[in-house]
């Protein structure tokens, strides 16, 4: 069977394409995974031209042209269901999304922070500049609070004494690159089915 995936973006989209490299055509056991589309709500991203680089299908609809929040969000689901995914995904989708979107979508989010520390756009900065000695990554089920929904998988990483803000980027993004597709393929309940 094939499960379909659609990916939501809005900026440099590394995890979209690491998820295009891992998972995109790939079989899994008896089961085939395909992103079916990739969307992004800002036509100067760079994960669009990603998209292009790997022949994955990407819609592209700039929210500034809809008159309110819940008119944006009742568009996307209208696409999104028009493609019937069992799984959406966001990755670096930067937008709040309205109840119109999550009582209709079944999404998952991952978050620089170890949640439920550190949630919001500035994530990243926070936990850096946080005196904790760990920082960490999180997937979760996306839901109306902002990332606030049932954690799936979570991964730590240490904190290095005085590392530059670019470094530790560096590294969080590497652990994301890992566990983002571990939690798809979780999710989907096709994890047992990686050839060892
Ligand atoms: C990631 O750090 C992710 O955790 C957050 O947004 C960032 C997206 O990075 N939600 P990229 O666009 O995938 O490179």
């Amino acid at each position: 069977m094939t499960k379909k995936l659609v990916v939501l973006f809005s900026g440099e989209g590394s995890n979209l394409q690491n998820l295009i490299e891992k998972l995109h055509l790939k079989t899994f056991g008896e089961d085939r995974i395909e992103i079916v589309t990739a969307f992004s709500n800002n036509p100067d991203a760079n994960g669009i031209k990603r998209c292009e680089r790997f022949g994955v299908r990407c819609e592209v609809r700039n929210h500034k042209y809809y008159d309110s929040r819940e008119s944006f969000d009742q568009a996307l689901v209208n696409l999104i269901q028009s493609f019937t995914p069992d799984l959406v995904i966001l990755s670096g989708f930067m937008r709040i999304l309205s109840p119109v979107f999550t009582s209709q979508i079944k999404a998952i989010n991952i978050h620089p922070s170890l949640l439920p520390l550190f949630k919001g756009g500035t994530a990243m900065k926070d936990s850096y500049e946080s005196n904790m000695k760990v920082a960490g990554i999180s997937v979760h089920w996306v839901n109306e609070e902002l990332d606030s929904g049932e954690i799936i998988a979570q991964k730590c990483l240490e904190k290095i004494d005085g590392e530059a803000f670019a470094d530790f980027k560096e590294r969080m993004h590497t652990l994301e690159h890992q566990l983002y597709p571990e939690a798809v393929l979780k999710v989907l309940g096709l994890e047992k089915q990686i050839p060892v």
